[in-house]
């Protein structure tokens, strides 16, 4: 079988042979050569990176229409390049040009390179890679293709896909752009309601799951939590199952043996032919309200974009391997372990393991065995590992690594000093990547920039082609000023922007285009210094980020208060030595509470409701929240008392009961010390 066995492993061996020597050939190639964009630039007539980037903002549509014609394989050309309204949160790219996304990614590469590795499944027991070809996965999603359309998948429809990395994964991903039907990957550490909710969101007929798990050791029965999450989808009629592991599972009338069905299926799928805006894939992310929204991404702009950022901020040429540790779960792992790489014809390692399994030496054994040359990964990772000491990375031979890339929250000097000093020897350039779910891809960058440009530590430098960058001051209005912070806007629509929010387009007015009309709000905030660096100051709503993973503080509130003991509650983040956030919740107890074990009745419920990563640190039991007189909670207060700022609590003028205050204080100062 496909996942579980070696079938694929025995032909793809080889191939890693050829392939590792082909990148030792190209090691000597400097970063700085193909940092600047030759393939565009010639045919755009313009001379040196700066001129290009400039151009890429004077004169977008000539940009993008260049890009789009060279990089993509159009089944029609698109006869407009852009079309945008942003106060309608209305953006259209390259419009009557049609394709198909598994085409660009597979059909030409398997044509020209057959035998190239597309993915390198890295399981979790080290050592027990599995190399799959471009013809390989061409199959595999074929096969996929196949099975979903006889099993009535079709244009329009969702499958919902709960599945760890592996090969099948991605080829159930590319399957469903195959026959034109969007995907929406539920991230396998959510539980059955979080799963049940996005699957009833994104009115799925079909889900994709597998028996088991294998994380850092560990075995998670996620079909058990699939038949639990469908028990309250009325809209699911099947559910494919694959064995990741060779334990039985109980199967029900709806499920279906996928790798056994796939066996009889033809290797030959005819692509659907879709329009550039057509529906590629949901995705769910937390906002600012309880109810999670299912971001929608379109084919030909978000493609290219992912394409255009994995080449030119990594770096990476053809030959190399890279390394993105992110789960498919998330936007990082669609962007840049399934679709960039794989549109741009790269190897791409799809990582099922933890950074400490077996040990804290992990990624960089993998390094050394699967000779990866970008590496991606997030800030939390290299905090927990800095703290294990540098034997654990300089036992192994790292030489083969030319960029080092972080993403999903900031990373602080320490962090970086490591990542770049220890990890990259001083050698590689380490991009801090700012973006998010909404962008589609990487944003803000230190790369690409002129041969040898300066990277400062933390910073996220600089604006990838075509992006425009503007800080808004608290009137409302862009800043002029050098050396100036305000909150981060995008000026002008790039192709990889989601779209809309599946089923609620006013939402996606109203939280990006409103605030700041003729602007995309992106929630952060940012400085920028007078050479126009950005650095990323955090979430100016009510969003966290616990190790890497986004998540509302609303979503957690919801489901506190859904706890029998609990009358009321606030969540804030505050900040956590390894996790970068983590959950402070303040909970108020109804009268008649029973006092039993009450931390872990409401850990459990977090866990079961949402998932372990939005368990809060600390729960602090207060007699009242601060409020205002219209019963407001004032949040800002909370957070100096977690920030242990409270000196100067500003005004206080509006709260409804003051006294409630010094009892937080002091609560907070016997639960954490002074
Ligand atoms: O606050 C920013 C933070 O992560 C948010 C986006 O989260 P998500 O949609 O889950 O996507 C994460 C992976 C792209 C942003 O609004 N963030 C992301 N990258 C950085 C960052 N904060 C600081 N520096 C970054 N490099």
């Amino acid at each position: 079988m496909w996942l579980s066995h070696g079938c694929v492993k025995a032909a793809a061996s080889c191939v890693g042979r050829r392939l590792s020597r082909a990148v030792a050939g190209r090691r000597k190639k400097s970063h700085a050569a193909s940092a600047f964009m030759p393939e565009a630039a010639g045919f755009l007539g313009v001379r040196d990176h700066g001129g290009l980037q400039e151009f890429s903002i004077s004169q977008t549509e000539s940009f993008w229409a260049a890009v789009a014609r060279r990089r993509l394989e159009w089944i029609t050309p698109f006869s407009d390049v852009l079309d945008y309204d942003m106060e309608r949160g209305k953006v259209r790219w390259f419009q009557g040009g049609q394709l198909n996304v598994s085409v660009n990614c597979l059909d030409r590469h398997a044509h020209s390179n057959p035998d190239k590795v597309a993915l390198i499944w890295e399981r979790d027991e080290p050592g027990s890679e599995v190399k799959v070809t471009y013809r390989e996965l061409l199959e595999m999603t074929c096969r996929a293709g196949n099975l979903l359309r006889r099993r009535s998948v079709k244009k329009g429809d969702c499958v919902t896909i709960y599945m760890p990395p592996c090969p099948l994964a991605v080829a159930s991903m590319l399957a469903c752009a195959r026959v034109g039907a969007a995907h929406n990957v539920v991230f396998a550490g959510f539980s059955a309601e979080a799963l049940a909710e996005r699957i009833r969101d994104a009115r799925s007929s079909t889900v994709i799951t597998v028996n088991e798990s294998v994380r850092g050791g560990k075995v998670t029965p996620l079909k058990s939590t699939v038949d639990a999450a469908v028990r309250n989808c009325p809209t699911v009629r099947q559910v494919f199952v694959v064995m990741r592991t060779d334990a039985p599972v109980a199967m029900t009338p709806k499920d279906v043996a996928m790798e056994e069905e796939m066996m009889s299926e033809d290797t030959v799928c005819e692509p659907v032919t879709m329009d550039s805006e057509d529906v590629l894939f949901l995705l769910y992310t937390s906002g600012s309200t309880g109810k999670p929204k299912g971001l929608v991404h379109t084919q030909a702009g978000y493609l290219l974009y992912t394409s255009l950022t994995h080449k030119y901020v990594f770096d990476y040429n053809d030959g190399d391997v890279f390394g993105c540790v992110a789960d498919i779960g998330w936007i990082t792992g669609h962007s840049y372990a399934v679709y960039g790489p794989l549109a741009n014809g790269g190897t791409s390692v799809l990582f099922e393991s933890t950074p400490v399994y077996p040990d804290p030496g992990r990624y960089w054994e993998m390094v050394e065995r699967l000779k990866i040359n970008q590496f991606y990964g997030a800030p939390t990772a290299i905090r927990l590992l800095l703290k294990y000491g540098d034997e654990w990375v300089r036992k192994y031979d790292r030489s083969s690594l030319k960029t080092l890339g972080s993403v999903g929250e900031p990373i602080n000097t320490e962090a970086w000093e490591w990542y770049h000093t220890v990890v990259g020897e001083g050698r590689c350039p380490v991009v801090d990547t700012w973006w998010q779910t909404e962008t589609g891809g990487i944003c803000i960058a230190p790369r690409p920039s002129e041969p040898n440009a300066e990277i400062i530590p933390g910073m996220a430098m600089r604006p990838f082609f075509g992006i425009k960058p503007t800080l808004m001051d608290a009137e409302g209005k862009p800043v002029t000023s050098d050396d100036a912070s305000g909150a981060l806007c995008l000026a002008k629509p790039w192709p990889g922007m989601a779209r809309s929010i599946h089923n609620d387009h006013q939402r996606f007015i109203d939280t990006y285009f409103k605030t700041y009309p003729g602007y995309f709000f992106t929630g952060d905030g940012a400085h920028c210094s007078k050479e126009g660096y950005y650095q990323i100051t955090g979430r100016l709503d009510d969003v966290i980020n616990v190790s890497g993973h986004r998540i509302g503080t609303a979503e957690i509130e919801d489901v506190v208060n859904q706890c029998s003991a609990v009358a009321e509650s606030a969540v804030i983040g505050c900040s956590h030595p390894i996790k970068g956030q983590g959950v402070y919740a303040f909970v108020v107890l109804k009268q008649d509470a029973q006092n039993d074990d009450l931390t872990s009745q409401i850990n459990n419920t977090v866990s079961s409701k949402i998932a372990k990563y939005a368990c809060p640190d600390h729960i602090q039991f207060v007699q009242r929240l601060p409020k205002t007189r219209s019963g407001k909670i004032m949040r800002r207060v909370l957070r100096k008392v977690v920030e242990r700022d409270v000196g100067d609590l500003g005004d206080l003028s509006t709260l409804d009961d003051p006294a409630a205050v010094q009892e937080i204080i002091q609560g907070h100062r016997d639960l954490c010390g002074n």
